[in-house]
């Protein structure tokens, strides 16, 4: 009998790639999805790559009658792992109600349904950005997390306090945070990846859809940082390897393998690329020259994160293991294939 795990926002980025895992290992996947920043084409995707097409709900997780509606009917579930949310830094500091409204409401509906349905186990998608700018590198799961500057990351450090708070005040509630930190890469088939609405906020899209010529050139966000090259430093991880990490995190909260009931891991790769690195690889693995430019830094950019994953190690099993080369490259290749698709749709094609 297949374990039923719920997947929220399991149409999006790195929902729809944990979906494709999970499936892999045998999970029966339901998608609770509202469709605001994702496709239900992405299901079609799932089902070419996986020959199962998951269970979808199209609901809003701000509609609590909805959400306990849905939850009531998939009461089976062992765990739900919750990635509904928006998640565009900038627009959050422009726009921090909807973020407040939209990522915490949301998740107060997820958590009481689950309750009320005796789902025990929950796993929520967390980010580095918790962490702020931090005093030590690498960072670990003890470092204390400050006030993050956007309200994405506040929502986000709101979100683990509310989740530690209903733990203390259940007795058979399980809950595990993965904090992310620089995802990237696409699936190998080439058929999902990354696609942000609008004019891409993250330095790997941004980079791609310069060189398939829909941005004119990519701006680099100051080089005049405290780091080898001047340019800012990050974790960036492949988004395959933040997946199978989801699983694995899936499989210690069904099987009651806890420590305690609430436990938090990093997920990078414990190295630490500058935005050089990365044009660099880009150019390298496309034998390519990108079109950039070095301008003003970025308001509220931290000069370095990179992760200590001993924990995700130790007690997950797990560590990732794509390289950076590998990391670009997928992304390139879900690009050009992506692009390639939209074009032969316009011309009249099938996909
Ligand atoms: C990376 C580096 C930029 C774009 C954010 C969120 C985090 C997570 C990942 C959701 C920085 C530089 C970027 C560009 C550039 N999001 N850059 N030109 O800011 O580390 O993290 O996205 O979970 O929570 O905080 O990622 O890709 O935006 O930036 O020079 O056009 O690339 O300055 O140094 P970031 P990013």
């Amino acid at each position: 009998m297949q374990n039923k795990i719920i997947v929220t926002g399991g149409c999006g980025y790195i929902g729809s790639h944990t979906v494709i895992e999970l499936i892999e290992n045998n999970y029966n996947v339901v998608i609770i999805d509202d469709l605001s920043n994702s496709s239900e084409e992405t299901l079609e995707r799932i089902l070419k790559i996986t020959g199962t097409k998951p269970t979808f709900a199209n609901v809003d997780l701000k509609d609590e009658m909805a959400t306990k509606a849905v939850f009531k009917k998939h009461k089976d579930a062992k765990a739900i792992i919750n990635f509904a949310a928006h998640k565009a830094v900038g627009e959050s500091v422009k726009n921090p109600l909807m973020y407040y409204n939209n990522n915490l409401c949301s998740l107060i509906n997820v958590l009481s349904a689950q309750i009320e349905n005796n789902i025990e186990g929950f796993i929520f998608s967390s980010s580095a950005t918790v962490y702020g700018t931090p005093e030590t590198l690498p960072i670990t799961e003890k470092n204390e997390t400050q006030r993050p500057s956007s309200a994405y990351g506040n929502s986000k450090k709101i979100a683990e306090e509310i989740i530690d708070d209903v733990i203390k005040a259940s007795n058979n509630f399980q809950a595990i945070s993965l904090r992310y930190f620089n995802p990237i890469g696409a699936h190998e088939s080439g058929l999902i990846g990354e696609l942000p609405s609008g004019i891409p906020n993250n330095l790997m899209p941004y980079i791609t859809q310069t060189a398939a010529g829909i941005r004119e050139k990519l701006m680099v966000f100051g080089n005049d940082y405290p780091t080898k090259d001047g340019t800012p430093i990050r974790d960036y991880i492949h988004v395959v390897d933040l997946a199978k990490a989801h699983v694995l995190a899936v499989k210690r909260i069904i099987n009651k393998e806890q420590d305690m009931p609430y436990e938090i891991f990093n997920l990078g790769t414990g190295n630490g690329f500058s935005v050089l690195d990365v044009i660099n690889s880009f150019e390298k693995v496309t034998n390519s020259k990108l079109n950039y430019e070095i301008v003003e830094r970025r308001p509220g950019d931290v000069p370095q994160l990179y992760a200590a994953t001993n924990l995700a190690k130790e007690k997950l099993g797990w560590s990732a293991n794509k390289t950076l080369d590998e990391m670009v490259k997928s992304s390139w290749d879900w690009e050009q294939k992506y692009r390639k698709e939209q074009s032969s749709k316009e011309s009249g094609s099938a996909f």
